[in-house]
């Protein structure tokens, strides 16, 4: 037997049988075909050259016309469920129109996924915002998050009995600080208090569309935080707690019902005045949800003097950060620059615990870019079935310590556009030849399809 195989059987042994495996993708990654739905704002940014690879969305993975193929891949891998988003701007190409064509294809989607006895569990907003709202204001706009309701209920009438399980947003951090805040993402604004705008209206857009998703009786709905483990030693313990606050504090606090910090408004004073945050929205948006999807990949190393450079890893990203202080990822690290440290999974884990208690977790997302080298047609990526079988261990271990943990998705299923990373970061178990297509499954890949293989015959 095979090292990877070995190990796949003493995970496969260790997982409770209903823990949830899966895969997660996101449209604009792989979606291609850009030309059959409206624009979103990484088209624009692409175009004004935010991609260091000058990739764009066409082709990526051309998954609009490969789907079937992908599926089977899922087939292929055993997995129970697959995490994938609808591009808004294919849906609602335009205001309130809604493009049938573009319903078509997740309806064609989710009932292949079905077919194939493979959970649906879908994100209703994964970064792609269509130009037109851009335009409006984008998520600075005080109509956007009813636009997002609106857009939440299309999906919820036609997709309510299929899909197995709902997330609002992906990463509302991610699209708040490296979007608005700085230009990391599109849309590329590079204003702090836009930044905060956006997240109070994320997360009030997230509110409003739980709402959409309640009243059209979905099962299973929940959303999707990126939170980790802020690390430093004692004399950083200002801009610990502050970069803590806006990585994982603000998001938890609102959904926890515990509304805005003292400290969140002290640190941001001379950025914003939160004025126009309403009492009644915060009910709103600390409405109870099903579930907490977390997307871990590194801890966040702090220290006085900077180490290697990080993707994400900015103090423009935490406004209102104090100075002395900078990221300092210790190695091994991935080509993103993100150090490997499973334990501090464990640790965000227990920490979002005990910060959000009664709520069912999931990892959502967790994976690796690493230098792929295909070889005689195979891709035996070591690192990256080292990185998932050293996350997956953490993950049974707060399993073990009565954290409940549901499931856990890698990402990705294939390689595609790391957004401003472009396709030079492949991310993928399936490695994807962008010039033909061709989808080869990696080592990583065999070894997650092992765990799920073993895991199924001792059911
Ligand atoms: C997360 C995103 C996902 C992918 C991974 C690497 O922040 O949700 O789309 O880019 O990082």
């Amino acid at each position: 037997m095979f090292h990877h195989q070995q190990r796949a059987r003493e995970l496969a042994q260790l997982t409770p049988p209903d823990f949830i495996f899966g895969t997660a993708t996101s449209s604009w990654q792989i979606e291609g075909s850009s030309k059959t739905r409206a624009s979103s704002i990484w088209d624009d940014f692409s175009l004004a050259g935010g991609i260091k690879d000058g990739s764009s969305a066409d082709p990526a993975c051309d998954h609009i016309n490969r789907f079937e193929t992908d599926l089977d891949l899922l087939s292929w891998l055993n997995v129970d469920a697959y995490r994938f988003s609808v591009s808004w701007p294919r849906v609602m190409p335009s205001g309130d129109l809604v493009s049938t064509a573009g319903l078509d294809f997740y309806d064609r989607l989710i009932d292949g996924l079905l077919a194939r006895n493979i959970k649906p569990a879908l994100t209703i907003y994964h970064w792609d915002l269509p130009s037109e709202l851009e335009a409006k204001g984008g998520w600075t706009w005080s109509g956007i998050s009813d636009q997002f309701a609106r857009y939440s209920e299309v999906l919820a009438t036609k997709f309510a009995d299929r899909v197995e399980m709902w997330a609002t947003l992906n990463e509302p951090w991610v699209s708040a600080f490296l979007g608005y805040a700085t230009n990391i993402h599109a849309p590329g604004r590079n204003n702090p208090a836009d930044g905060f705008v956006a997240s109070y209206n994320l997360m009030l857009a997230h509110g409003k569309s739980l709402e959409a998703l309640r009243s059209n009786n979905v099962r299973n709905a929940g959303t999707v935080l990126n939170l980790t483990t802020i690390i430093s030693d004692d004399d950083l313990a200002v801009a610990r707690s502050h970069i803590d606050l806006l990585q994982n504090r603000f998001w938890l606090d609102l959904l926890a019902g515990r509304g805005l910090s003292d400290e969140l408004i002290e640190n941001t004073k001379s950025i914003l005045d939160w004025n126009f945050v309403r009492h009644d929205e915060l009910k709103l948006i600390s409405k109870p949800i099903d579930w907490l999807g977390i997307n871990y990949y590194t801890p966040t190393r702090l220290s006085r003097v900077s180490g290697s450079v990080a993707v994400g890893q900015d103090l423009a990203l935490y406004p209102g950060t104090p100075k002395q202080v900078a990221f300092n990822p210790l190695p091994p690290t991935t080509q993103m620059g993100w150090e490997i440290h499973a334990p501090s999974l464990l640790t965000t884990l227990q920490q979002t615990a005990a910060r959000l208690p009664g709520v069912p977790l999931y990892i959502t997302e967790n994976g690796g870019a690493f230098p792929d080298e295909l070889i005689d047609g195979h891709i035996t990526d070591y690192d990256r079935v080292d990185y998932f079988y050293d996350h997956i261990c953490a993950a049974l271990n707060a399993i073990e310590q009565g954290i409940d943990l549901r499931g856990y998705f890698a990402w990705s299923l294939l390689d595609n556009v790391e957004w401003a990373e472009g396709i030079s970061k492949r991310f993928g178990i399936v490695y994807v030849d962008f010039e033909t297509q061709q989808r080869i499954p990696k080592l990583s890949a065999q070894f997650l399809r092992e765990i799920n293989l073993i895991r199924k015959s001792n059911l």
